[in-house]
């Protein structure tokens, strides 16, 4: 007799079964949480199980011996250094951002670098047909018989077909838009994209074929976002970019292979992705001469250091209640330490509207910038410029003192790198910190000196 395999409806909160999509749950009264997913069949089942005895046994974790995994390199530096110095054999990666930001160039790009080492790469796209495909990868100059692309959604199709061909590394763009006839809600919805995953997944481990998964986030969020993915995969980048600035982060958030909150910095071009491999002259690049209110900071971006400049504009309000308005930082963080500045310098920010900005677009999410965002501010309100050759470095608390912060070290290097004189930096991190040449250290215990220094 013919398996058929079923479909049950199962509430995402407390777990009730249905065998009917419901929007309220009758288990929990909590609304939309039911997703379809699959039942094996009894004979599968036992199947399963057989497998894991005859697998599957503990060993004590002293013999366990790791084989020195060999990484495979793309060739494009920024990329092979995102997600932890290459691809490691049987691992899934997921690359989420929004629509048009340049997922599909990326990869592709990528891909051509594999397939120039003579790796045979599948890149199978849901969205767009080969000729699609091709006029990008001509635009891209991007030309190989080892780059083999076929347009599918169904999953089924597919997995046969890397069963059959083994090509050494596959690329599924994106997981949206695949298909699995065994369920009936719609590609795209999220039991599609969780059993397509989990398919991949299952036959990335066992054939060693290191996987791309690219999805597509939606601005609001989890349904057909690829969030829900994030736990079943090796390796999280993201792809991120604002559409006014031609440059693109590729951000790791997790990584089972390397370590998490790297950053790579590319910008679109005519001809593709180019990597930026100096994004602290690009971010400075265009910073204005002897102006109140602009400062440069370093922040660290995963292992790498980025100097960027941050702007504030400190002017009287019109209304009762002043402004904050705040792109790039954190907004709470911002007018904590315009309070802090109120009370310990004395400066009536209460009368004034606060506007901060980081150039560039970049979004910074480090206390190590505090004294940054303080020096700015006091710079507008002061309408006093910042040295021009000067970095200032520290976490600021709430009694206005500046704390150490993390990695100085590799922090001065790139301010050096970058030409700059002068640098403040917490007191605390200068007692620890070997000689430096070329360039003045200044070790700064509280905001009060730190604005007596600077102005
Ligand atoms: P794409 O990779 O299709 O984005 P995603 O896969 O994330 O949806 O990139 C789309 C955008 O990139 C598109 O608006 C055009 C732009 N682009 C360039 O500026 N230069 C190029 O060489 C290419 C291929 C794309
Ligand atoms: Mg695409």
């Amino acid at each position: 007799m013919k398996k058929i395999s079923r479909t049950v409806f199962v509430c995402n909160n407390c777990g009730y079964e249905t065998h009917k999509w419901m929007g309220r749950c009758p288990g929990c009264s909590h609304w939309h949480t039911f997703v379809e997913e699959l039942i094996a069949a009894k004979s599968d089942l036992k199947s399963k199980e057989e497998l894991l005895l005859a697998a599957s046994k503990p060993v004590p974790i002293n013999s366990v011996e790791i084989s020195e995994d060999e990484r495979i390199l793309t060739g494009i530096n920024e990329f092979d250094r995102v997600i932890g110095g290459g691809l490691v054999s049987g691992s899934l990666i997921l690359i989420g951002g929004d629509p048009g930001i340049g997922k599909s160039t990326l990869i592709l790009q990528s891909l051509h670098g594999l397939s120039n080492k003579g790796l045979t790469v599948l890149y199978v796209s849901g969205e767009e047909s080969p000729q699609q495909i091709k006029m990008r990868s001509e635009r891209l100059a991007i030309s190989s018989s080892s780059l083999l692309i076929l347009s599918e959604t169904d999953l089924a199709v597919i997995l046969q077909l890397i069963e059959n061909d083994k090509p050494d590394v596959l690329v599924i763009d994106s997981i949206q838009t695949m298909f699995n006839r065994e369920l009936a809600s719609a590609p795209g919805s999220v039991s599609q994209v969780r059993e397509s995953t989990m398919r991949l997944m299952i036959m990335s481990k066992k054939t060693g074929i290191p996987t791309f998964l690219i999805g597509h986030v939606t601005k609001d969020g989890a349904i057909a976002g690829p969030r829900i993915l994030e736990h079943m995969v090796d390796t999280v980048l993201y792809f991120e970019g604002n559409s006014n600035y031609m440059y693109r982060t590729l951000r790791t958030v997790k990584n089972r292979f390397g370590s998490t909150n790297e950053i790579g910095v590319f910008e679109m071009k005519e001809h593709g992705l180019e990597e930026v491999t100096n994004p602290s002259a690009l971010f400075l690049s265009e910073r204005p001469e002897n102006s109140a209110g602009s400062v440069v900071t370093a922040s660290m971006e995963g292992s790498r250091p980025i100097l960027v400049e941050l702007q504030g504009l400190a002017c009287h309000t019109n209304f009762g209640t002043p402004r904050r308005t705040i792109l790039g930082l954190d907004q709470n963080r911002v007018a904590l330490l315009a309070a802090v500045m109120e009370k310990i310098l004395g400066m009536h920010l209460t009368g004034y509207d606060i506007f901060m900005n980081v150039a560039g677009g970049v979004k910074l999410d480090e206390p190590a910038v505090d004294l940054g965002i303080v020096s700015a501010i006091a710079s507008s309100f002061l309408d006093k410029a910042i040295d021009k050759t000067t970095v200032v470095l520290g976490e600021v608390g709430l009694t206005g003192e500046v704390r150490g912060i993390s990695k100085v070290e590799t922090r001065i290097a790139e301010i050096k790198k970058m030409g700059f004189k002068k640098s403040l930096i917490p007191g605390n991190n200068l007692k620890h910190m070997t000689e430096q040449k070329g360039i003045e250290l200044t070790g700064i215990n509280n905001i009060s000196e730190a604005i007596d220094l600077l102005f």
